[in-house]
């Protein structure tokens, strides 16, 4: 009887060679962008404290009450991460980060987990890549964090896509708005979804969220937050469109714009572009002037943005943009025989370590299928050895691309390979 198989858990997916050069192709791009943004690397630890999330993110959102995996081990309650700007906020307190002095630039790659029906564009091991400023109560810093996160998309080359820009205030602001959503969904209770009717009484604001046919039109009249405003996240607001005008960014004010987060105060945005479908957020993002504090720092503004790693290659593949080439071996060696493979031991080690990427057939087939290998492989050269090439030195060197052949010997061909990899 044959063994069990295994394969990932629902919602959860390898990422092969032939893929993976395109996740390092555009972790390059990002890379490359915080550099110029001057944002350095932060990577924090998979596994956080229950505690952290639930408070960070808000104990009534979808993902704190029904998304998170979790587990206790002993007294400790862990849970994968489902984001990285609460762990990002307790890395900064934990650490002092503020005590290095002025605003904090960080920006991470990796993987987040949320317990959600996967479908395209959703998946329960998901990656982001996002940058978080924190220090700076400034409009200038929700432009600078806009401008990042659009131009790593400008540098791919993805131009189908819509900033959906709010500003969901402060408490004082909210407050205020709160009354009036309650004040006017009240009368229409019954009309609304469970869920919606649920928010009612818990989170008014998310009702505007809601994807429910029913819930629609009266969404459609509800009262919109810029009304509500104060002045001082009204100014915030003016000036932070007024960057994003300078800098030439496009975006679309969508006074609906809630986010699935409860910890944004002042600016709200959404990348989202129409060749995703349902799914269709590329990134978001805001400010969070409260979350720091919430999780036992100082007071201390901030804002930052996040995109989905699975959601832009979709993207790039909807808009016919290739990321990154698989990989191709410089040369392969090709084998005849039990001295010419023990010699390939040393030899291909003394091409690595001049840096030639140089790779071999491993199951001593014959010429011919080592042939059709290195040209599935699409290797740029062959060598081929054989006994009467150990004798004599002079190995037969193919160039796969012209189909031409030269015999030289070692030094030789490592000469050569190394001025063609220049
Ligand atoms: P978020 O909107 O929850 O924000 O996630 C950001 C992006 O991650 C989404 O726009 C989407 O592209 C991607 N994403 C989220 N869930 C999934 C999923 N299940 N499968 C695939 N992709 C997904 C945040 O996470 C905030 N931390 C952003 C932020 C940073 N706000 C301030 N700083």
């Amino acid at each position: 009887m044959s063994k069990q198989t295994f394969s990932t858990h629902h919602g959860m997916v390898d990422i092969l060679p032939g893929e993976s050069e395109k996740w390092q192709f555009l972790e390059s791009v990002v890379r490359e962008t915080a550099r110029e943004f001057h944002y350095g690397e932060i990577r924090t630890p998979i596994l956080e404290q229950t505690e952290l999330i639930a408070r960070g993110i808000g104990q009534l959102t979808d993902i704190v009450s029904k998304e998170m995996f979790t587990f206790s081990r002993g007294d400790d309650n862990y849970v994968l991460r489902p984001e990285c700007t609460a762990p990002v906020a307790r890395a900064y307190v934990q650490h002092h980060l503020a005590q290095r002095g002025g605003a904090q630039k960080l920006f991470y790659i990796g993987p987040m987990f949320r317990a959600e029906r996967p479908q395209k564009g959703r998946q329960r091991q998901f990656h982001q890549f996002g940058a978080e400023l924190m220090g700076s109560g400034d409009a200038m810093a929700d432009a600078e964090i806009i401008r990042f996160m659009m131009r790593v998309f400008e540098k791919i080359g993805i131009r189908n896509t819509v900033l959906q820009l709010n500003s969901v205030g402060d408490p004082e602001s909210r407050k205020a708005y709160k009354e009036a959503l309650i004040a006017y969904f009240s009368p229409h209770r019954e009309k609304l979804s469970d869920i919606s009717r649920q928010r009612l009484e818990t989170n008014p604001m998310r009702i505007l969220d809601s994807k429910e046919e029913e819930d629609q039109s009266l969404i459609e009249g509800a009262p919109v937050i810029s009304d509500y405003l104060n002045d001082e996240c009204r100014e915030h607001y003016a000036k932070v469109k007024q960057y994003l005008n300078d800098l030439n960014i496009p975006y679309t004010e969508n006074p609906r714009l809630v986010r699935g987060l409860d910890y944004y105060t002042k600016t709200a945005f959404e990348l989202t572009s129409p060749d995703l479908g349902s799914q269709d957020a590329l990134g978001g993002g805001g400010r969070y002037d409260l979350l720091i504090e919430e999780v036992g720092g100082q007071p201390t503004p901030a804002v930052g943005f996040a995109c989905g790693i699975e959601r832009l290659m979709i993207a790039c593949e909807a808009a016919g943009i290739e990321l990154g080439k698989p990989s191709r071996p410089m040369v392969y060696i090709v084998t005849r025989g039990e001295a010419a493979r023990d010699w390939t031991v040393g030899a291909i080690d003394r091409l690595r370590n001049s840096g030639i990427s140089a790779t071999t057939d491993y199951s001593r087939r014959s010429i011919k299928a080592q042939l059709k290998d290195a040209n599935r492989q699409d290797a740029r050269f062959c060598i081929i050895a054989g006994e009467s090439e150990l004798e004599t030195g002079q190995f037969t060197f193919r160039d796969m691309e012209a189909s031409e052949e030269v015999r030289m010997n070692f030094d030789e061909i490592v000469r050569k390979l190394n001025q063609d990899s220049d």
